[in-house]
């Protein structure tokens, strides 16, 4: 059996072109050529969850699963929040193809998708953004965003100050990038074009009334129906997209809880991003528009990031 190691992974699979490979999947998806169901979250004890997600895309020839666990206290353990495996086979033979290790997987490609969201959906002239949270997520996330936006400003939260100011001191070196770390959230965001939501929060970390009109969030951490990141005001006032509108209106507690207190109706979600990348819907129509992107995390993304890696690795042998 092969098996390929996040180590690998990260030498396989660089950021800019995990985004053009999202970009690519997400049509792919939108053009009807991947096969996506639900994915399934078993719970385990507490807010702990074993994940199952499979998918195919019947057009490479592969289909597949992540298999994941997501225990959020794991980040004040010292240990990944989210672990696990991308399993690949062969579609025409059913043959394993390899296994991949999920984490560096989740991790890339995750802010690979939100910096093609991003592209599509956010102004041209976006210069300052705004990251909350300071998790594996929140550092992806900037470097995935100044890919495809010129960054000048970066601005950060965190409920833990301390985490905030370590980000700031390590992304700035990293990246070699202005980042103010900031004590509220309302701080963080009031003044920026791109702000992403990277928490594991359960109630609203964002509001309505402290986003700037103009702004392009990516809402990337509550995936579940009772959490959310998002004020119902944020939601209510927004263009609202997702990557997969099955997904959202079964996960997304940022759609579903508006949802259910009757503020917004399913034509809410204005559609998806592969859909956006086709030309088949329209995004921002105005400079002052606030758009949203839900981002679930698909199957398909997986599958496609493992299977481009597992590409790589036997080229390379
Ligand atoms: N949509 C997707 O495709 C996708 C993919 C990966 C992760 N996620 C989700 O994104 C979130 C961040 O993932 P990560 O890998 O960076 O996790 P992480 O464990 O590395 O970081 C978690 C972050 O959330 C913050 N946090 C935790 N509880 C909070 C609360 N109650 N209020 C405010 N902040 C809180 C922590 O301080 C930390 O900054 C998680 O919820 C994760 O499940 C979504």
């Amino acid at each position: 059996m092969i098996y390929i190691s996040g180590k690998q992974v990260k030498e396989l699979l660089d950021m800019q072109t995990c985004i053009r490979l999202m970009s690519e999947t997400l049509s792919a998806l939108s053009r009807g050529e991947a096969i996506q169901v639900l994915r399934t979250a078993m719970k385990l004890e507490g807010r702990n969850v074993l994940g199952v997600m499979p998918s195919a895309l019947l057009s490479q020839n592969i289909a597949g699963t992540k298999i994941i666990t997501v225990l959020p206290e794991n980040l004040y353990k010292g240990l990944p929040s989210h672990q696990g495996v991308v399993v690949v086979f062969e579609a025409e033979t059913g043959s394993l193809k390899a296994v991949v290790e999920g984490n560096e997987i989740t991790a890339i490609r995750t802010a690979a998708v939100s910096a093609v969201a991003t592209d599509v959906l956010a102004c041209q002239d976006a210069k300052s953004l705004a990251v909350l949270g300071t998790g594996v997520q929140a550092r992806m996330h900037l470097e995935a965003i100044r890919l495809v936006r010129d960054i000048e400003q970066v601005y950060v939260w965190d409920r833990n100050m301390a985490s905030a100011l370590k980000y700031s001191v390590e992304m700035s070196e990293k990246f070699g990038i202005a980042i103010t770390a900031c004590p509220t959230s309302e701080e963080a965001v009031k003044d920026a074009d791109i702000i992403c939501t990277v928490t594991a929060a359960k109630e609203p970390i964002l509001f309505g009334k402290h986003v700037k009109k103009g702004a392009h969030i990516n809402a990337v951490g509550a995936c579940t129906p009772d959490c959310r990141e998002l004020d119902t005001e944020l939601v209510k006032n927004s263009k609202f997209y997702t990557d997969r509108i099955e997904s959202a209106i079964h996960e997304a507690g940022d759609f579903l809880i508006p949802f259910q207190e009757g503020v917004i109706g399913k034509d809410h979600i204005l559609g998806e991003i592969g859909e956006l990348l086709l030309g088949k819907i329209k995004g921002r129509e105005m400079k002052e528009d606030i758009t949203v992107f839900e981002a679930l995390g698909l199957a398909v993304e997986d599958l496609a990031a493992a299977d481009f890696v597992i590409n790589r690795a036997a080229q390379n042998q």
